[in-house]
């Protein structure tokens, strides 16, 4: 991995605000005894009501903090929308977009994602753009097709330096919260698909730059595998971010397997 790797939690609708502090705090403490994060990055998606106290619990440390969707819209009349620049206001340094999650419930489409994306730049927050196939589009031999279909929906019309501050992860449909992950290969040949595609359209920085990572059903026993793969620079990581245990383990592992 050249690449500093990024474990990022996301919390989904779990953890209420003071049970998602007692965790970030949980977190910060095993991070901060290990100085962990001096040779990774890790990152936490709570709900967007418990964003204001896992900052809190947050602040002084290099533990990062996201908003797991966000509208395109800055303000205004959008009743139940989040908006980015609210969430950088609040302490936000990540917006994920694009979830499959939100894609399917909120019938989010690309060129919205890619919408919610250019917001988050605007707001001044990094993006980590979720792409991935649904079971039935990898049976259909879709795997690369619906990979840059989305890639190009969502950074269409961003420049270079914009796409290289944005993270991707590639979350196939049929691993996340199924308890089946992709094996390594699966992911990394993903993974090199996302890269070409990145080497093809911006200069070369860009390909190298950007970090994918790879969610899906990933646990403490599948991450050192997976981040020995070359294109695989971290993970997202859903169900097992909700404890303290599991996810540490998982951090754990992302530093033993970045070690020289
Ligand atoms: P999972 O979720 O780890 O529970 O599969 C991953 C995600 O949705 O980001």
């Amino acid at each position: 991995m050249s690449r500093r790797p990024l474990v990022a939690g996301n919390w989904k609708l779990h953890l209420a605000p003071s049970e998602a502090a007692a965790l970030a705090s949980a977190i910060r403490a095993h991070l901060d005894a290990r100085a962990t994060l001096d040779v990774i990055d890790v990152a936490v998606f709570p709900t967007a009501f418990a964003v204001d106290r896992v900052v809190g619990a947050c602040a002084g440390t290099g533990l990062q903090v996201g908003t797991q969707w966000t509208s395109a819209h800055p303000s205004g009349a959008f009743t139940g929308a989040n908006a980015a620049t609210i969430a950088r206001r609040m302490g936000c340094t990540w917006a994920l977009a694009g979830h499959s999650e939100v894609r399917r419930d909120l019938r989010e489409t690309d060129e919205q994602v890619g919408a919610a994306v250019r917001a988050a730049l605007s707001a001044g927050l990094l993006p980590l753009l979720c792409i991935g196939e649904t079971l039935d589009q990898r049976d259909a031999g879709q795997v690369h097709a619906v990979l840059e279909q989305q890639l190009s929906g969502a950074l269409t019309g961003l420049t270079a330096d914009q796409v290289a501050t944005c993270a991707i992860a590639y979350e196939p449909v049929w691993a996340i919260g199924t308890g089946r992950t992709a094996s390594p290969a699966e992911a990394q040949a993903a993974h090199a698909v996302v890269r070409a595609w990145l080497r093809a359209h911006y200069p070369a920085f860009v390909g190298e730059q950007v970090r994918i990572v790879y969610g899906g059903s990933v646990k403490a026993e599948n991450t050192t595998e997976l981040l020995q793969a070359p294109d695989i620079d971290g993970v997202l990581v859903g169900g097992a971010s909700i404890t303290a245990p599991s996810f540490l383990a998982i951090v754990d592992a992302a530093v033993t397997a970045c070690a020289p």
